[in-house]
């Protein structure tokens, strides 16, 4: 998949959205920001996606992220949309921007372009592409999902997602496999044993495994 992807800045592109025109790094300034990207306005599995995010704006609020969507449609045709996108998921607000790429010149700088998938015309259309964008300026993409016009993406594995990679960056530690906030967590192994003594005074339990390796610990943060 060429174009944007983990440990990259994202581009400072001007856009257009159904709430103004903007630069992208002003918009994330120094916050965690999610850039997700849609086929097109009133198509099913859409409307069911941006009704989720926008039901879902609170456990982003708490974690401090912003939300950009992406559909090629304009601005016009957004508008229009949301009240369909609301009436689906009632009481949902979908308070977040969405851009507008008409001429596909966004899609394709932010990688999200679906190689099938074109419009009746044979213009080229998103894929689900989703950015997890870190904090603090640096403007990266700290995790890329890419899902297929056929599959909705899960608005839990979003969140749990970013919950991972906020707790990485907080603590020198990852996360294992069907990993969920409250769970134990592993100390990376670029944490010597020493090391995590002093990090970790609550403790860790290192794992006993046939190679004798000491690399699987666990603890809580
Ligand atoms: C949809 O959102 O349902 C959709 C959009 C484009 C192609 C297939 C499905």
């Amino acid at each position: 998949m060429p174009g944007l992807t983990i440990g990259d800045s994202v581009p400072n592109l001007q856009v257009q959205t159904n709430q103004g025109n903007f630069k992208l790094h002003d918009f994330i300034g120094d916050n965690w920001t999610i850039i997700f990207s849609h086929p097109g306005d009133f198509t099913p599995v859409c409307t069911t996606e941006l009704g989720k995010m926008a039901a879902y704006v609170p456990e982003f609020d708490k974690r401090e992220v912003k939300l950009l969507g992406l559909s090629c449609d304009d601005v016009k045709s957004h508008n229009e949309w949301i009240k369909d996108i609301e009436a689906y998921t009632p009481g949902c607000k979908v308070s977040y921007p969405i851009i507008a790429d008409p001429n596909r010149e966004i899609i394709k700088q932010l990688n999200m372009v679906d190689p099938d998938e074109k419009d009746s015309s044979g213009k080229q259309l998103p894929s689900r592409a989703l950015h997890i964008v870190g904090p603090d300026h640096q403007v990266q993409v700290k995790l890329s999902f890419l899902y297929p016009a056929s599959t909705g993406r899960n608005m839990d594995e979003v969140v749990r997602a970013l919950d991972s990679l906020q707790k990485a960056l907080k603590h020198k530690v990852a996360t294992p496999a069907n990993w969920k906030q409250g769970d134990p967590v592993v100390i990376s192994p670029s944490v010597s044993s020493d090391q995590a003594k002093e990090t970790f005074p609550q403790g860790f339990e290192t794992v006993d495994l046939p190679s004798k390796k000491e690399y699987l610990r666990f603890t809580n943060v």
